[in-house]
This record gives C-alpha cells, sequence and structure tokens, in this order.
C-alpha cells in the first residue's frame, strides 16, 4: 500500500466489510423479524452489505447505497452483475456529510432499515494526517469550555454519522443496524435514552473485530428499532456475545449507574451503598523518568539512565498497574513522593534531604513544564493523590485497566508503606488483618457479582473509583470467605448467572496457612 493509499484509508475510516460478516448480520436481522421496504447503506463502500440485503431481503422494494469512493462504485456495480433482482438497487456517488438526506428520505415509503458500517477514524486521527472528513458541525457532542473552543474533544467520526442517522428516525420507524466500536455504540444508545427516542428492542451483538477487520478494537453491530407509535419498552437493551449467541443479556441504567448485566445487578443490588472507605488512586506525578526510579547494579537508576545518590526519606516502594494485575514480586522500583499531603510545602526537603533536594533541583525543567495546570498552583516538585491515607501500611489494590476483577493484598517492603501509580485503585488499613478482612469481603462472590455488573470491559479503564465506591462491602452475607485474589471470568459468570459456581480462583501467591511469600518483603499476590 503506497504511503497516499494508506493516509486515506485513515482518512476515509477504510475498512471495508467482508461479505460474509455481512450476509451473517443480515441472517441475524432477518431472525430478529427484520423485514424493511427501503434499505439505504449511507457509505456503502465496495458494497457487502448491498448485495448481502439485495439477497437476504427479498421483498425490499429500493436498495440505496451511497458512497464517496467513485472507484468502489464501479467495482460494486460489477458485483452486481447477476444477482437477482438487484435493478432495486441505486447507487450515488455522494459525500454523507454533504447530502441532503431529509428530501431524500422522503422520497422513499414504507418501513426504513438503515444498514452498514461507517468510516472507523476518530478526529484526532484525521487531525495527525490533516484529513478533512468530518462533521460539519465538529462540536455535536456539545462539548463545553476550552475542548469546545479548541475543538479538542476526540471523537469517532462514526458516532456523529450515527447520531445523524438516528435523527431520521425522529418522524418515521425502522431499524438502524450498523457495525461500531462498541464504545461508540454505548454512546449512541445513551443519546437515544436522553432524547427519549421510542426505541424498542435495542441490541449490540459483539462481533470479532480482530478477525474480520485485523483491528484490535471492541466492536458490534448496533440494532436499534425505532417506532411511531404507542411507546416502546423502555431504553434497556440486550448484549448478545456473538451473531449467533440467542439468549443475550440485558443492559441499561438504574439509580443513575450503567448497569453491564441488569439480571446480576439485580441479583447482588444488596451490595449497593457507599463503601466504607473511599477507593483512592496512586500517586500521581505526571514524570516518571525524574520520580521513578529502579534499584540496578549500578545503584538507583531514574528513567533516564543515571544513577542517582538520594536519601531515603521521600522514597517509596513502587508497585505499577501492571505488577499489581500480574501479581508478581515487588520488582525493587522507587518513586519520590514529596509531600505527606496536597499542598504541603516543599521548601523542606532542602534540609531534611538535601541531596534529594538537588537532584529536584537538578530535574526542575521536567517537573516545572509538567502540562497540568495544578502543578504551577502548588509548591515546586509537588505530586497529587496523597493524604494521610497514602501511608497507611496495609493495602488492598486493584489495576483500572486491566480486564479483570483482581485485587491484591500489599503489605509494607523495607518498613515502608508500597505507593502505587495512577492507574491503581486502593484501600488502605493499619493493620494486615483488616486488609485481610477487606480482602475477603471485596471478593466475595456477591461483592463481585454486584462489581461486573457495573463494569463495561471494552472500556479503555473498566475498572474506575465510581463503580468501586458504590460497593458495600460491609453488605456481605454471613462470614467472608477468605480468598486470595480473584480472577472472575466474566463470560462463564455471565453465562452461568453467577450461581453456585465461585468465580475462578487464582490462588496466585498464597502461600500455606496464609504466611506470606517472602520474609523480606510482605506483598502478597
Ligand atoms: C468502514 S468502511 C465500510 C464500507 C461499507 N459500508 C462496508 O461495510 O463494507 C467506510 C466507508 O465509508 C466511506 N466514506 C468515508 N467517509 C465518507 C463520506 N464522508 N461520505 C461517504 N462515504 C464515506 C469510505 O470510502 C468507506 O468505503
Amino acid at each position: 500500500m503506497s504511503a497516499t493509499e494508506r493516509r486515506e484509508r485513515i482518512e476515509f475510516g477504510d475498512y471495508q466489510t467482508p461479505p460474509d460478516l455481512a450476509i451473517a448480520v443480515c441472517k441475524r436481522l432477518v431472525t430478529l423479524g427484520i423485514r424493511p421496504d427501503i434499505v439505504v447503506e449511507p457509505t456503502c463502500g465496495m458494497g457487502s452489505f448491498v448485495i448481502a440485503a439485495a439477497e437476504a431481503f427479498p421483498d425490499a422494494q429500493h436498495i440505496l447505497g451511497l458512497e464517496r469512493n467513485a472507484d468502489y462504485l464501479d467495482s460494486l456495480r460489477r458485483r452486481l452483475i447477476g444477482v437477482p433482482n438487484s435493478a432495486r438497487v441505486e447507487l450515488e456517488l455522494a459525500d454523507f456529510f454533504s447530502t441532503d438526506w431529509s428530501s431524500k428520505l422522503r422520497s422513499l415509503r414504507g418501513s426504513l432499515l438503515v444498514l452498514g458500517n461507517f468510516p472507523w477514524v476518530t478526529n484526532s486521527a484525521q487531525a495527525v494526517i490533516g484529513g478533512k472528513n468530518l462533521p460539519m458541525k465538529s462540536n455535536f457532542q456539545n462539548h463545553r469550555g476550552f475542548d469546545a473552543i479548541s475543538g479538542k474533544a476526540n471523537f469517532d467520526i462514526s458516532e456523529s454519522m450515527l447520531l445523524d442517522t438516528l435523527r431520521w428516525f425522529e418522524s418515521r420507524s425502522g431499524v438502524l443496524a450498523m457495525l461500531a466500536k462498541t464504545a461508540v455504540a454505548r454512546k449512541v444508545l445513551a443519546h437515544a435514552e436522553r432524547k427519549s427516542m421510542d426505541v424498542r428492542d435495542a441490541a449490540v451483538v459483539r462481533i470479532d473485530a480482530k478477525r474480520h477487520f485485523g483491528a484490535a478494537v471492541d466492536a458490534c453491530l448496533l440494532v436499534i428499532r425505532i417506532s411511531e407509535g404507542p411507546a416502546g419498552t423502555g431504553h434497556d437493551y440486550t448484549v448478545f456475545e456473538s451473531l449467533d449467541d440467542p439468549t443475550g443479556h440485558r443492559v441499561g441504567h438504574r439509580m443513575g449507574l450503567s448497569i453491564g448485566d441488569l439480571e446480576m445487578f439485580q441479583k447482588y443490588s444488596f451490595m449497593l451503598g457507599e463503601s466504607p472507605q473511599k477507593w483512592r488512586s496512586g500517586v500521581k506525578h505526571d514524570a516518571a523518568a525524574v520520580m521513578e526510579l529502579a534499584r540496578t547494579e549500578r545503584g538507583l537508576e531514574n528513567g533516564k539512565g543515571d544513577v542517582c545518590e538520594i536519601e531515603p526519606t521521600y522514597l517509596f516502594p513502587l508497585f505499577k498497574g501492571s505488577d499489581v494485575a500480574g501479581g508478581g514480586v515487588w520488582r525493587q522500583r522507587y518513586v519520590l513522593v514529596t509531600q505527606r499531603y496536597v499542598g504541603e510545602p516543599t521548601d523542606g526537603i532542602r534540609e531534611t534531604a538535601p541531596r534529594t533536594w538537588a537532584y529536584l533541583v537538578q530535574h526542575a525543567e521536567a517537573l516545572d513544564t509538567r502540562g497540568s495546570t495544578v502543578y504551577a498552583k502548588n509548591p515546586r516538585f509537588s505530586v497529587f493523590a496523597v493524604g494521610g491515607y497514602a501511608f497507611r501500611p496495609w493495602r488492598v489494590a486493584i489495576c483500572g485497566l486491566y480486564k479483570e476483577l483482581r485485587f491484591r493484598l500489599v503489605g509494607p517492603i523495607e518498613g515502608c508503606p508500597v505507593m502505587f501509580d495512577d492507574t491503581v485503585y486502593y484501600l488502605s488499613f493499619d493493620t494486615e488483618a483488616e486488609a485481610r478482612e477487606t480482602l475477603a469481603r471485596v471478593t466475595s462472590q456477591p461483592a463481585l457479582g454486584l462489581l461486573s455488573s457495573l463494569v463495561f470491559w471494552d472500556e479503555k479503564r473498566p475498572i474506575k473509583t465510581s463503580i468501586l465506591n458504590v460497593l458495600d462491602w460491609t453488605r456481605v452475607d454471613g462470614p467472608p470467605r477468605r480468598l486470595p485474589s480473584v480472577q472472575l471470568d466474566l463470560n462463564l459468570a455471565r453465562r452461568q448467572g453467577a450461581q453456585q459456581d465461585a468465580p475462578r480462583i487464582d490462588a496466585l501467591g498464597l502461600a500455606p496457612g496464609g504466611a506470606y511469600p517472602s520474609s523480606s518483603s510482605a506483598s502478597e499476590a
């Protein structure tokens, strides 16, 4: 592929749907009882969906495909030769954003199916290549403040196209059935709910984007039925794990929360409340190359490879998110924590630890130019997410980036509390007994059941404090079960309705009798 072709592929989000996937999608729509009069493929490309629709919907009177790439339309015209009833197919060279859709659709009577696959590209990817394929109103999501002014908010072009397409159904009934990133599909469904659109039987059917498009992204077929007339069944929708999954599970909103599995939520909602202790995130410093150090055979090395001769006063053992998720032993990493609470003056370091002060001053340029304005407003060399809680010796921690509910007990190392990076969330305790008791409670089946009902695994950071903080682990019925570390196979749990089977237990690191795995490091996976 030439550089120009690569650039165009990015600008136009050009991932043509393989014919077998388009056929499977149309078959699924037929089994859902969808029988359209009109099919519109708004960015039809080489036409896999146009051809699949022509075969799957013999009663459709009109199949309309639009596309901006003339070569694709030529190739589609050739592919249509010999397809039965292809006279119903009309193709048009057009740009989605400048097409007058309302007058075009007004001339097409009957129940409408909008089918296809919009471009897979974000506005920021467009910005990198200088692409112009963008909605005219770039603030379609109603961003406020700086993001709106600078046009900085990142969004998928397909999201804007899908929202435009939903508007076509404001005065007519029909079905939207489009491939999309799952995160985009959820935003579109939330929009339909906000706008109180009369949606019935919406569904997200997961597809394997790696297999079909070679893309490492969570993707799905989004199906939204919109009707005129009496009210629909509300805005809950069903998530199917594949095009062959006949049952799926229900997703929706309750009590202001997004629920990834309504059945599971209902079963474990008795655990819902306020977390007895607020979950905190690890230390934020935005200067890993300076503030994070590793002990090597040369001594204490920073991220630039410099050996640093500093006092231990402000150094704490560090577990990064991958260490917490991976469950391994401490990797001799440290972090410089310059304050015990947010805003604490830092000039005292000059006296208490002169070599540390000299090190900070030596790297002042990197530290003074940290992006966020909060650094400028606070004492020099500040860090964030510190307070009394950050210095208690025992922790129950989880990494927000990993797609598992795996909690880990972490004790002090070298007599110091362990610090985490800001991808980790944790609770802290003065005693080991309290930490163990809490670990057992947050990894009990009801607690994991509630949490997993609230997590959307396709998100970049699926585990967040907003989810952890609604778990009241004191509500676990009966004596807490003692589990060292639990890895929840979500799909398995969902399929089994999280019945008596306990989630898969990963016994990493539980030494016999619950003793710690190493005497020097009291940390446990
Ligand atoms: C992800 S591909 C999918 C193509 C086709 N819908 C399919 O499912 O095979 C996106 C298509 O959108 C077309 N496209 C991108 N931007 C467009 C625009 N502004 N107007 C019309 N078509 C556009 C691209 O040329 C490409 O064929």
